[in-house]
């Protein structure tokens, strides 16, 4: 089932091995080539297409410079950057590969440093910013104190999420997946754990989880209607593992019902991540750890979805879909290690996946 074509809308997809995306912190950080993908992203992506992934999902784009993780990270707000994501497409296409686009607001994690120089929080006077977040509390010690949306911002955010869909679209992305998981802004504002607003996005599940509708529901009405639009969320913010925190975490019965919503509204996808928004959440991360997540939202709504997270092996891929816990299932590190991991793939599963011609040679 791995090799099979999976059709949403419109849209055929080659196989069901895609690609998670994965920031490589790698942009300039200001002037005119702040968020433009450049060599190193070209480079990188088409990599992944070439060893056979169906679809390539680029980095977190964010949608507004202050929506950045690092200074270093992809944007999708301006022209310059509109160019340079359809050379992406381009190349993706050129491999086979469908272009896939997510995009995002890092809301109370933003303005920090790449990891490999420790990511802690760059500060407005070190080329940072003020994050902005649902509430005016810090992700963690050490972190900021957001400043707190608006509803007037909030609604600037929704329509910076429509015009990088817009964007997107034009640039030639055929799957647009919008962020929702590991903590940033619409995260932010769906767990009560970083959400204690009383106005009209916070309190009820309903309030908290009206800015992801919006958003879906403005990435949807930009997306052509035989396109597919994905959605990540995070399953569950694992602090129901610990009891003292059970009344204030997301959790997976809160998934299940806002993935209800989001397929309502015409959300094709649930790519079914976890944590991110509390950092002394205790998280068990084995093979495979997610995939009941997304098997119980598929369950329970229909809705297909993807499974992530410490999927590494041929056969385990397979079960996977084979079990009907996941429609499609979506590698990050494995693909850092092993560009060329779903030709390997096919190969030890028997699999016939088209070649390009130029390979022809090494079939
Ligand atoms: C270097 C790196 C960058 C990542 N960047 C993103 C990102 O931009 N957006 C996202 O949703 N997840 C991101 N993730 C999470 C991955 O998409 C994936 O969900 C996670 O690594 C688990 O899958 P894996 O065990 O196959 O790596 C990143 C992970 C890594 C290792």
């Amino acid at each position: 089932m791995l090799f099979e074509p999976i059709t949403l809308r419109s849209l055929t997809i080659p196989n069901r091995a895609w690609m998670s995306p994965m920031c490589m912190y790698s942009a300039a950080t200001d002037g005119p080539g702040a968020g433009v993908p450049h060599d190193w992203h070209f480079s990188h992506l088409a990599a992944r297409a070439a060893g056979g992934a169906g679809l390539i999902f680029t980095e977190a784009t964010a949608v507004s410079p202050e929506g950045r993780i690092s200074p270093a990270d992809l944007g999708l707000w301006n022209d310059h950057q509109e160019r340079a994501f359809a050379r992406v497409s381009h190349l993706l296409t050129l491999h086979g590969a469908v272009p896939g686009i997510q995009l995002a607001h890092a809301g109370r994690k933003a303005s920090t440093d790449r990891p490999w120089h420790g990511g802690k929080p760059v500060a407005p006077a070190a080329g940072g910013w003020q994050p902005v977040g649902p509430s005016p509390v810090p992700f963690d010690d050490g972190y900021p104190t957001p400043h707190e949306l608006t509803v007037e911002e909030i609604q600037q955010v929704v329509a910076a999420f429509a015009g990088a869909a817009g964007r997107a679209l034009r640039a030639g992305f055929r799957v647009a997946e919008v962020h929702g998981a590991h903590g940033y802004l619409i995260g932010e504002f769906l767990s009560p754990h970083s959400n204690h607003r009383t106005d009209a996005y916070g309190g009820t599940f309903a309030n908290r989880a009206r800015l992801a509708l919006e958003v879906a529901g403005a990435v949807r009405a930009v997306w052509p209607e035989e396109l597919p639009v994905f959605f990540r969320v995070s399953a569950t913010d694992w602090l129901t593992e610990n009891p003292a925190d059970e009344r204030d975490g997301w959790t997976v019965d809160d998934t299940v019902r806002l993935a209800k919503e989001l397929h309502a509204r015409g959300i094709d996808l649930l790519d079914t991540s976890s944590g991110g928004n509390a950092p002394r959440a205790r998280v068990v991360a084995a093979p495979g750890y997610q995939v009941p997540f997304a098997a119980r939202v598929r369950a329970e709504t229909g809705m297909p979805v993807a499974a992530v997270g410490k999927i590494t092996d041929p056969a385990q891929a397979e079960d996977i879909l084979t079990s009907g816990r996941a429609d499609a299932v979506l590698l990050g590190r494995e693909l850092l290690r092993d560009p060329y991991w779903p030709r390997r793939a096919a190969r030890e599963l028997g699999a016939r996946p088209s070649w390009p011609d130029q390979y022809g040679y090494a079939v």
